[in-house]
């Protein structure tokens, strides 16, 4: 099927929308947070009943809508693993679903996570949004098109453009936000230093708990810097498309331009990306 500017419009609309729902759904729940039932996925993590309700009724929504669309979402691939990453990369279209990014953040009442819906062609990001509903920041962008930020703490109908070309700041001057992964295994003390090698001698560091947010806070020039391994495609899909868009270098820790299946991410604006590759393999 051909991809026109005006199918773009038609599916990111919807995924905004899609979005939105589901973030209402997510403050509803985080008003009896201390009531929530919360699951433990060993190293995946956990989850709760807010992942849960935020995750159905996005699917159900793709699925009225978009029928013979395939979906990736994190708690439906924890569940049963029907639809594999191999099946996700083929498929013409296929949405991938974060319906809680943040949960840990979440169930601790740490008003900083988010709903992450992004549609690949055939293995490609082509529509992404990212929505905090606490903050009221939505992030989204589609192919070609650019990538934006709609602020309802400021303006509902405004959209603010995205676009971060260079980035000739010293790390001095930098904030970067990286995230080693909670896995204790032998990469840990790899990951602790290269962490320490980055952060020293800049200026803050911040970790949000949102690879999502994260991503989009680097692509809105909040953040210099973000890097973390370990991810799945979930936290890093929409994420990605809106970095990219943006005009942010966003590769994995070898330097092999992103793709959402990708392992490793760093993600800054050059020529910082490279400076901070270039700590990251010594
Ligand atoms: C997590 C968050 C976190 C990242 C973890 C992810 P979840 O997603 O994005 O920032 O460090 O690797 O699993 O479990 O809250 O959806
Ligand atoms: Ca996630
Ligand atoms: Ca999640």
């Amino acid at each position: 099927m051909k991809i026109t500017k005006k199918l773009l419009k038609e599916l990111q609309d919807f995924a905004q929308d899609v979005s939105y729902e589901a973030g209402e759904i997510l403050l509803k729940y985080q008003k009896k947070r201390h009531e929530l039932k919360i699951s433990c996925k060993g190293s995946e993590g956990i989850a709760s009943e807010a992942d849960q309700a935020s995750e159905d009724y996005i699917l159900k929504s793709i699925t009225e809508n978009y029928p013979k669309h395939t979906i990736l979402s994190e708690e439906d691939f924890s569940n049963n693993k029907k639809v594999t990453y191999k099946k996700a990369e083929e498929s013409e279209f296929c949405w991938v679903i974060d319906p809680l990014d943040g949960t840990n953040n979440f169930v601790n009442g740490i008003p900083i996570y988010a709903v992450s819906i992004a549609l690949l062609n055939k293995g490609k990001p082509i529509v992404g949004v990212v929505y905090n509903p606490t903050s009221g920041e939505c992030f989204f962008a589609s192919k070609g098109q650019g990538a934006y930020l709609i602020d309802f703490r400021i303006n509902p109908f405004k959209k603010y453009s995205l676009i971060i070309q260079s980035n000739e700041k010293e790390m001095k001057d930098c904030i970067f936000s990286p995230a080693p992964s909670y896995e204790k295994d032998k990469s840990f003390d790899q990951q602790l230093s290269v962490f320490k090698k980055n952060i020293l001698g800049c200026r803050a560091v911040r970790r949000l708990g949102s690879a999502a947010l994260e991503l989009c806070y680097v692509a809105n020039g909040n953040f210099d810097g973000y890097w973390e391994k370990n991810l799945k495609p979930w936290d890093v899909a929409a994420a990605g498309l809106i970095c990219i868009e943006a005009k942010i270098e966003l590769t994995d820790f070898s330097g092999k331009r992103y793709t959402p299946f990708d392992n490793s991410f760093l993600a800054a604006p050059n020529p910082l990306h490279s400076k901070i590759l270039g700590k990251i393999n010594k």
